[in-house]
């Protein structure tokens, strides 16, 4: 009898175990975006089972199935535009030819600066060319002396416009050149750098490390040992450097084992915070606020007009409140991502401008004056790398370069001049000028009836499309005709630098109102009712899977080594 209850008793306790562990996945399950993007395995294994296949010349214009006179205006407009870029970038184009076969990185950005089946024929066609002579002011300079408005803001290192960072590298260099690239220890510059960091941050330690990728490695190990739990969470979409663990899913070849990308801005992931052991730091990268759960919008992804953006900054400082208390209450530790928006958004970043602090902060980009850095600032009980009570347990983090005498005068420079009045006063009204610049330039849209518009957090852009259209990558492509220079990314990231004045700003809208108006006589956004994102989507689908299965199609040059 006893043995019966015992039993009963063992498998109760084994039950509610089981049970407890499948309210806990479901937890996890449905906090869990439902785009491929928050779902990182099902992503990589789709992944790998997307087929090459090419339009050829013929279906190159007709992708979206329009008429032949639609296809006739488009490859007169492509090909006119083509005769330009071959003019007018001939030599940067020629010396990016020279090296473009050798240079993995840069095979690479060619490659996906449209989606795949059109990027062999815009490749064939379109040679613009890596490289720069010159910058100034707002502008670049190429080989064949085209001056461009730039639009990259180098990765988002250029905060302050390109002559700015000249000066704090060159001055930097001055005041460090006594030292020279003696490394270990510290040229005296460096106190002063990490004074004003922890000053700017709120924190009580600081590292300092190569790049953004490294500083949030470190933000990670730190709280992981800290903690001693072993799961980071990060939100659907967002990027943190290249990093394994903080890159799970497309791109990663391995899959990761201890990182929860869960839903940004929803409750379901408040309630996994809440519930689950294991989990040591939420990173968190404010970037996203302009578009939660959705990656970096790079154009090689514009299949279709999906892309939407859209910042309401009152709603992201009240999720990141949410966040701020849960973290507290569980112990988690709470990591603000600031390698990109730091010092962007406001003299204390994100956590000024959101008004929320983090347990952890981490800068990178355009803290170095222009030079490459991560820093990573943090309280001082979890920035420990040992235990005074346990000597041989420690948390180890070194780096050749770290502190690297010119990178810190550079920062030097670039932090005083942070003190300055009239930065103050750049930073005083920044959010009003940029978002009455981005609301003029779509008032102007509209009324020209482009189907174009922009979404802007800050200085941070970007392009999106409200109507159906296979074609709104080629909009880098007038764009840069027009004269403005964008990342390899495209349209998707728009990044000004603060010292565009208001003359240069509407001369940028001039172009981008040109650059469309162009695309749009050339008929590139040609529609028909018929045609929808869904109908895109669904189109492309099928093209895959005929491109999967079958060794001819209809849709052109089938020249996949998989599917041969
Ligand atoms: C938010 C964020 N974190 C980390 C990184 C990685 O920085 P780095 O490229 O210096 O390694 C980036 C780079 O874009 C970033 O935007």
């Amino acid at each position: 009898m006893t043995k019966t209850i015992i039993l009963y008793v063992l498998a109760g306790c084994v039950l509610a175990l089981l049970l407890r562990k499948l309210q806990m996945r479901l937890q996890l399950s449905r906090a869990k975006h439902r785009s491929l993007t928050g779902h990182s395995r099902m992503a990589r294994r789709f992944a790998s089972l997307v087929p090459f296949y090419e339009y050829d010349d013929a279906h190159f214009f007709r992708a979206d199935a329009a008429p032949d006179a639609v296809a006739a205006t488009r490859r007169a407009g492509f090909m006119r535009l083509a005769a330009v870029f071959a003019e007018r970038f001939k030599k940067t184009a020629e010396l990016t030819g020279e090296i473009a076969g050798s240079v993995s990185d840069l095979q690479f950005t060619s490659r996906y600066r449209v989606p795949f089946q059109f990027s062999g024929f815009v490749q064939r066609h379109f040679k613009a060319g890596v490289f720069l002579e010159s910058s100034s002011g707002v502008m670049v300079t190429d080989l064949d002396g085209n001056r461009l408005y730039d639009l990259t803001g180098s990765y988002g290192v250029n905060v302050f416009g390109y002559d700015f960072y000249k000066e704090c590298i060159e001055q930097g260099a001055q005041r460090v050149r006594g030292l020279g690239p003696v490394l270990g220890a510290y040229h005296p510059v460096t106190a002063y750098n990490a004074r004003r960091l922890l000053q700017i941050s709120g924190l009580d330690e600081i590292s300092f490390h190569m790049s953004g990728t490294e500083a949030v490695m470190q933000a990670v190990r730190l709280a992981r040992y800290h903690t001693g739990r072993t799961h980071l969470v990060r939100f659907c979409g967002a990027y943190h450097g290249w990093w394994g663990d903080v890159q799970p899913g497309v791109g990663n070849p391995l899959a990761t084992r201890e990182t929860y990308t869960l839903k940004d801005m929803d409750a379901a992931a408040l309630r996994v915070l809440r519930n689950r052991r294991d989990i040591a730091c939420v990173l968190v990268n404010p970037l996203q606020a302009l578009h939660p759960n959705v990656s970096a919008p790079g154009d090689s992804t514009l299949i279709d007009s999906g892309r939407t953006a859209h910042f309401a900054r009152a709603a992201y400082a009240a999720w990141l409140e949410r966040l701020r208390e849960v973290c507290s209450a569980r112990g988690i530790v709470l990591i603000f991502d600031e390698v990109f928006v730091g010092f962007r958004l406001g003299l204390g970043g994100a956590q000024e401008y959101f008004g929320v602090r983090a347990d952890m902060v981490t800068y990178g980009k355009t803290v170095a004056g222009g030079l490459p850095v991560g820093v990573l600032c943090g309280l001082g009980k979890f920035m420990r790398r040992f235990r005074e009570d346990r000597p041989a347990d420690i948390c180890f983090a070194r780096g050749t370069f770290n502190s690297h005498p010119y990178v810190m005068g550079a920062m030097h420079e670039f932090l005083q001049r942070l003190d300055t009045v009239p930065m103050r006063e750049l930073y005083r009204d920044l959010d009003n000028v940029w978002n009455t610049r981005a609301q003029a330039l779509n008032d102007r849209l509209a009324a020209a009836q482009l189907p174009v518009r922009v979404a802007n957090l800050s200085s941070i852009w970007t392009i999106f499309y409200p109507s159906p259209s296979r074609y709104n990558w080629m909009f880098q492509y007038y764009l840069r005709a027009a004269g403005i220079s964008l990342s390899w990314v495209g349209t998707g990231r728009l990044i000004f630098s603060l010292n565009y004045t208001d003359a240069e700003f509407a001369e940028v809208a001039d172009r981008i109102v040109s650059a469309a108006r162009a695309m749009q006589q050339d008929e590139w956004w040609w529609a028909e009712p018929q045609l929808t994102n869904k109908s895109i989507r669904r189109r492309v689908f099928k093209e895959m899977l005929q491109a999967r299965w079958a060794s001819t199609s209809p849709m052109g040059s089938m020249s996949s080594p998989r599917i041969k």
